[in-house]
């Protein structure tokens, strides 16, 4: 289905207004997990995966918004904006918020959305969903607005009105993704830099486990405390330390006894992940993509034993690749406690394999496994006016 035709025609049927368009994609994140909240580095690229959004001002004083997948219908005025127990609103109620904090009244308008970024698989379609609102709504009222900005916006959007506290990494790839090169993101800076990708006969392919544990917020925002304990310490003991950025093993090793034994093992995952996709990069420019490919385990592992943010069906889907040729790296992707594994595979392997992996899959957990081929695409955009 063409989704942005879908739902332009379902806008101007049921508001008589010709809208704007706006793709969003949804992100992978090929190394650097849990690393951009503690000032550190990223590697994630836009997909071919999206949210679309169409907008038009409204004519009634009355905001009318439809999620074209489920069919739901929300209306609100923006004088006083609070969450709705709906969910989906709130991605947008949040960034109207943070215009009005940043001094733009937004009018009332009508929207549709829909995309085809597989909820709860960890491709973050709530930034998505985030980033097209923001750069619509600037499209729309002509407000001036910068991608830089956009983002800083949808993770202030999700941290204060969705109550999230996310990094910055999914709105970042989301808004500045390109065509077949992935970014590297210095999270203290904003600093970034494209990396082509030439995967030659591979491709990146995602494994869905289709669960995501009740337990995946909370333990989120416990991890980011647990780092900011270590970085507290830390801060006693030696000067110029504002987040683990700032810390090396070797500085970590020197303090161990000091530690607590897990807040000393949280932190050295985040310093040894930062130095892992800084060496992954060089492999990059190397396109010694193999050793790219066991970094990807390392980073696996760290997640897995270290940060204890895995689960026992990602960590089946990983450990079942490690036998497999075809395979050159594979890794749990996103928060944790569910959603995707993303792999690396031999292209003409991939659906011999998938058949394989979804019939273990279904004997081990019981659970259906869900694949997706993913390409590399551009960042948010408006795609006709
Ligand atoms: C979620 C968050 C990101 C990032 C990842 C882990 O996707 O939204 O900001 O912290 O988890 O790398």
């Amino acid at each position: 289905m063409n989704i942005p035709l879908h739902i332009s025609q379902i806008h101007e049927s049921r508001f008589n207004q010709k809208p704007l368009i706006v793709r969003s994609p949804g992100r992978i994140n090929l190394i650097g997990e849990h690393t951009d909240y503690n000032n550190g580095f990223v590697l994630p690229a836009a997909t071919d995966k999206a949210i679309y959004i169409t907008l038009s001002a409204s004519t009634d004083a009355t905001c009318h918004w439809f999620a074209a997948d489920f069919s739901d219908e929300f209306t609100t005025t923006l004088d006083v904006l609070q969450p709705s127990p709906k969910n989906w609103p709130n991605y947008l109620l949040g960034i109207v918020e943070q215009f009005q904090k940043m001094g733009h009244s937004i009018p009332a308008f009508n929207c549709v959305v829909s995309g085809d970024v597989p909820a709860g698989g960890g491709m973050s379609s709530s930034a998505a969903l985030e980033c097209a609102t923001g750069w619509g709504l600037a499209h729309l009222f002509n407000i001036p607005l910068d991608k830089l900005t956009l983002t800083r916006m949808a993770q202030r959007s999700e941290n204060e009105f969705v109550g999230l506290q996310c990094g910055i990494m999914d709105m970042f790839a989301s808004a500045f993704g390109k065509h077949n090169e992935v970014i590297r993101l210095d999270c203290r800076s904003l600093d970034y830099e494209y990396f082509p990708l030439d995967l030659a006969d591979y491709q990146i392919v995602l494994f869905d486990t289709g669960v995501k544990h009740s337990l995946a917020s909370s333990e989120y925002n416990t991890r980011r405390q647990e780092c900011e304990a270590g970085v507290a310490l830390l801060q006693t003991l030696e000067s110029d330390i504002h987040s683990l950025r700032d810390v090396s093993e070797e500085m970590l090793l020197t303090h161990q006894r000091k530690f607590d034994p897990l807040i000393f093992v949280r932190c050295l995952y985040v310093v040894q992940e930062n130095e892992r996709l800084l060496a992954a990069c060089e492999d990059l420019k190397r396109g010694d993509l193999e050793t790219f490919g066991q970094r990807m385990y390392g980073s696996h592992n760290g997640l897995r034993d270290m940060y204890e943010v895995s689960c026992k069906e990602l960590d089946y889907l990983v450990s079942f690749t490690t036998t497999e040729k075809s395979v050159l790296g594979a890794r749990m992707m996103g928060g944790g406690f569910g959603g995707c594994t993303i792999n690396i595979i031999k292209a003409d392997a991939v659906d011999d394999l998938f058949e394989r992996i979804q019939k273990a899959y279904k004997i081990a957990m019981g659970l259906d496994l869900k694949m997706y081929k993913v390409s590399i695409e551009d960042g948010t955009s408006i795609l006709s006016v």
